[in-house]
């Protein structure tokens, strides 16, 4: 089925007519004076996330005409043949069903194999949990994941996020890079009879995943390490070679979940090993309610849509090139690196489905940090810099800490504090952003230029009771939607990332020319580029 790409509607030259002539004179400040209800309008709710997207550069008029714009890209029906298993990952002739990784079982297409793999890894998880810790070789007091990009992003994220839930006997360590600091900093720091490796990789051929790999079982060697079998674990769709690999037990996952969607599946593999089986479901179901207001709102008051949508008006009307993720929450620290794979991936394309070169902007730059740690570093820029950088704030009303039952009075009431003094910060970034400080305000000297502050810069906020396996879920959810709405809009495959491949010939090519005393090297052919063979020669 062939879809309207949104340039190539009535309602885009709309939207464009209307900010050529009202653009300019959109001011957050004046929006709220003539609209006394504008908050509660762009208050949006969705399952276990609220969002505040008032203070955007938007108002009802070109609301309603990009709910239209949606409409008329068949937004809706590009929806539901992702959730009917359409093939719409079309450069790769599948499709993208992460949605079925979190529905009962019974609903959606590959229900029955998902569900058997979810309980094999679950159970598998209860039983490393149900020794964790012990001194028993063999117990495990380490976790350490091999894997890179999606095989590793989300799974960081969650484990950070719901450190709370963590089983208190296991410590999790992520080794990603192919740079040989990152896995030997954490082998010098477990003890091969108490670890067990994590080998994460859908197409099991990723030179870092697999270069940490090798090491790794060298190493576990090296230690005197005898059950290899019980140590080594890994996740993957391509159950061939991790088997060649000499590991026994797999959890498969399926071509039709892409990386940066997958930790729902078998990947989030050390989620459940932290988190355990009842949380773990927790989360799933968090994702799944989201999946159903995606599913079954009205545009007008769906949030992932609401979202997606601004997204398209802020990269393609207000001409926006980047967003600051920030959440005001430790607990989600990884986040913003989470969704830079998930929304840039996505959506960092530039021809459409049928392969014709857009004529418009996608995917914007996705960057951030935690507040407040932020504010003492970058926000300057937000406030004061050239470019206009909206924020998307990201709080939480309750804090979660680990062993909070066991903490005095005294102690928790500090803590709650602290909590509080987070949320304040949040919400005066927002404000001040929004605000600014007019000249008028200001007595008159020299330093007035530089102590004013023109205000009307954009910021969005997303709302939780608290960062647990469920708002977690739907959170995560809600950004994989958002992603889905824009790329739908765009015309896009949002599902594919060809762009990788380029990088990764070019590294087989120049490898071998690095390894002067193998083999290999006399194989080598070296590029042709004087820029690289002048690196090559200071290297070599
Ligand atoms: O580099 C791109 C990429 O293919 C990502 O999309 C993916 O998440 C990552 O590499 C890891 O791939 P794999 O899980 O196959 O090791």
């Amino acid at each position: 089925m062939r879809f309207t790409r949104c340039d190539q509607t009535a309602e885009w030259a709309m939207l464009q007519a209307y900010w050529q002539t009202h653009g300019s004179s959109i001011d957050l400040r004046t929006l709220f004076a003539n609209n006394p209800s504008r908050f509660d309008r762009f208050m949006l709710c969705a399952p276990h996330v609220q969002a505040d997207l008032s203070r955007s550069h938007w108002d009802e008029t070109i609301f309603n005409h990009l709910q239209a714009l949606a409409k008329e890209c068949q937004l809706e029906a590009q929806r539901d043949a992702m959730f009917a298993g359409e093939a719409i990952n079309s450069t790769e002739k599948r499709p993208a069903l992460h949605t079925v990784l979190r529905a009962p079982q019974g609903s959606g297409p590959y229900s029955e194999i998902v569900h058997a793999e979810l309980q094999r890894f679950l159970l598998f998880a209860e039983q490393i949990r149900s020794t964790a810790g012990g001194v028993a070789a063999g117990d495990i007091h380490d976790v350490v994941c091999l894997g890179i990009g999606g095989s590793y992003l989300g799974p960081q994220m969650a484990i950070e996020a719901l450190d709370a839930w963590v089983h208190p006997a296991l410590n999790f360590h992520f080794v990603s890079n192919i740079d040989p600091h990152a896995l030997n900093k954490v082998l010098r720091h477990v003890r091969h009879q108490h670890t067990l490796f994590v080998v994460v990789s859908k197409t099991f051929t990723t030179t870092e995943t697999l270069a940490n790999a090798l090491t790794a079982r060298q190493w576990f060697i090296d230690q005197g390490g005898v059950d290899f079998a019980h140590h080594f674990v890994a996740v993957t769709a391509n159950l061939q070679a991790s088997k060649a690999f000499g590991i026994e037990t797999s959890f498969a996952f399926w071509d039709w979940v892409g990386g940066r969607f997958s930790m729902w599946s078998s990947v989030g593999l050390s989620i459940a090993l932290g988190i355990g089986r009842q949380h773990f479901l927790a989360m799933l179901a968090g994702a799944h309610s989201m999946d159903m207001h995606f599913l079954q709102t009205p545009l007008a008051e769906n949030l992932p849509v609401a979202l997606g949508l601004l997204d398209v008006w802020n990269r393609n009307f207000v001409g926006l090139t980047s967003r600051c993720i920030s959440p005001y929450s430790e607990a989600l620290k990884y986040f913003p690196s989470f969704l830079q794979q998930l929304l840039t991936e996505s959506n960092g394309k530039c021809v459409d489905r049928a392969g014709q070169r857009v004529p418009f902007s996608t995917s914007d730059v996705v960057w951030g940090e935690t507040g407040t740690n932020g504010q003492h570093a970058f926000f300057q820029m937000l406030h004061q810099g050239t470019d206009i950088v909206p924020v998307e704030f990201i709080v939480a009303k309750q804090p979660a800490w680990r062993g909070s039952d066991v903490l005095s009075e005294a102690l928790r009431a500090l803590l709650q504090a602290q909590h509080q003094g987070l949320m304040a910060n949040a919400l005066a970034q927002s404000r001040a952003l929004m605000l600014g400080r007019p000249t008028i305000d200001l007595a008159v000297d020299e330093l007035t230029p530089h102590r004013a502050i023109e205000g009307n810069r954009p910021s969005l906020t997303l709302l939780l009771d608290q960062v647990n396996p469920t708002s977690l879920g739907a959170l995560v959810a809600l950004y994989e939607h958002r992603t889905f709405v824009a790329g739908a809009l765009w015309g896009i495959n949002s599902f594919d990332q060809w762009g990788v491949e380029l990088g990764k010939e070019m590294y087989r090519g120049i490898l071998p020319c690095l390894l002067s005393n193998s083999d290999e090297a006399k194989l080598a052919q070296p590029p042709t580029d004087s820029a690289t063979m002048g690196m090559l020669n200071r290297l070599g």
